[in-house]
């Protein structure tokens, strides 16, 4: 037995030996662990990893400064693995001319699943590659609480500016369709796809609001290697969010690039104000059964009717649907298509103007504040112990799942 088997087995007998109660108290069997509802499939941290959470939650809120070198200014958003706050680069000297201001997202060290780790590695990828819908990756590495990444800041997610903003138009809604999707075809250029798209994993610029980014690769999957598309071996289990995924994934099919343009058409039907009907359902097998009744041609027949521009909008968007339906679960999608199809959208409905609600209010804003600019990081070479060297984690250097 390896050593890291005979410590947990201590720490098992020993907490076996605790009376409930005071098991909630010293909450030690390793960090927090997802566990599956075993009617709808969904996962959730058990009771006692909730609490393992809060507190390590309340650790790292104590936390001013990481490594002598990044200071946490403010918590901007919060997700079911770590928080994200804005970060300032203590080692970049003030002048009033320096903008100042990243993105660092934490987790616990000891969380069982570190999706840092497997995020970091697209981020380096994208940074290789210069992909410019992608997050620019500065830094990553751990301290004896969390580990951390840092990365480009960027604007409010499209979930914050949709709630936001309640009359966007059917134009900015096609444009930001379009941008997504060059977001998500930049991510599978890498041979990967996402797994999560909904509206929260979308952010805008914070000095470029007129420009979507793809975010959060925390469920990512490696579909192509080295070039060649990896064979599908074994089925899945469930991965992202019931309300976005497609029914294949519904089905345990493991996830491919056009599940990923699917579930942005799922985004595109509620930002046209077409509600999912199974929004807010919690049970996964009932989200499957109203997914398979209420089809995505279906509900574009709902878009259809909400006006003028909408209807061109459906038009397109089910020519898309169409082809989607007939791309293989592990095969590329064209891109060259979709896109040409949103252009067509947007060259009927638009005569070339788009004012995205969001931008002027937006601009202002971060010349007020300060926001390092990507130029600031392009070249910068990272000089933190890299977690993803540590002998646990090692594997998942590479992200293949
Ligand atoms: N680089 C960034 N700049 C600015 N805000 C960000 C950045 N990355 C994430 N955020 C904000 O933090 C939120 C949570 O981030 P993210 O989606 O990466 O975390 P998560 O824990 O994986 O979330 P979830 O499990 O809910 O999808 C995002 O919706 C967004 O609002
Ligand atoms: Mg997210």
């Amino acid at each position: 037995m390896d050593f890291i088997a005979r410590d947990r087995n201590r720490r098992l007998q020993a907490a076996a030996k605790n009376p409930p109660n005071e098991k909630l108290n010293t909450p030690k069997l390793g960090g927090p662990r997802l566990a599956t509802n075993a009617a709808s499939g969904t996962k959730f941290f058990s009771r006692e990893s909730r609490h393992i959470l809060d507190n390590r939650n309340k650790e790292l809120d104590n936390i001013k400064m990481i490594r002598n070198r990044w200071k946490i200014l403010n918590l901007v958003g919060t997700g079911g693995f770590g928080k994200v706050y804005t970060v300032d680069d203590t080692h970049i000297k003030e002048t009033s001319l320096r903008k100042r201001m990243l993105a660092c997202k934490i987790e616990p060290i000891d969380q069982e699943q570190s999706l840092l780790a497997i995020e970091s590695t697209v981020l380096k990828q994208a940074k290789q590659t210069k992909k410019t819908r992608i997050p620019l990756f500065v830094d990553v590495g751990k301290t004896p609480q969390m580990k951390y990444l840092i990365m480009q800041f960027l604007g409010p997610s499209l979930a914050q500016l949709m709630r936001r903003y309640k009359s966007v138009s059917p134009v900015s809604v096609l444009e930001i369709i379009k941008q997504c999707t060059i977001g998500i075809s930049e991510l599978h250029e890498l041979g990967i796809v996402h797994r999560d798209i909904k509206p929260s994993n979308f952010c805008v610029g914070y000095t470029d609001p007129d420009r979507v980014y793809i975010i959060d690769f925390g469920l990512c999957r490696q579909f192509k290697i080295n070039g060649e598309i990896r064979p599908l071996k074994h089925r899945d289990g469930f991965k992202g969010t019931s309300r976005y995924v497609t029914l294949d994934i519904h089905g345990g099919k493991v996830s491919g690039p056009a599940d990923d343009v699917k579930s942005l058409l799922y985004m595109a039907i509620e930002f046209f104000g077409v509600n999912l009907p199974w929004a807010g359902v919690k049970e996964k097998k009932l989200v499957y059964d109203i997914k398979t009744k209420y089809t995505t041609k279906k509900l574009l027949s709902k878009v259809e009717k909400k006006g003028k521009v909408e209807k061109i909008a459906a038009k397109y968007l089910n020519n898309i649907n169409n082809y989607l339906e007939e791309v293989k679960n592990n095969e590329e999608v064209n891109y060259k298509f979709i896109i040409s199809q949103l252009d067509m959208a947007l060259a009927d409905s638009s005569n070339g103007i788009i004012n995205l609600e969001w931008v002027d209010e937006l601009s202002k804003t971060a010349k007020k504040n300060k926001c390092y600019t990507v130029d600031d990081y392009s070249k910068f070479e990272h000089d933190s112990d890299d977690f993803l060297m540590d002998r646990k984690v090692k594997k998942k250097k590479s992200i293949r799942r």
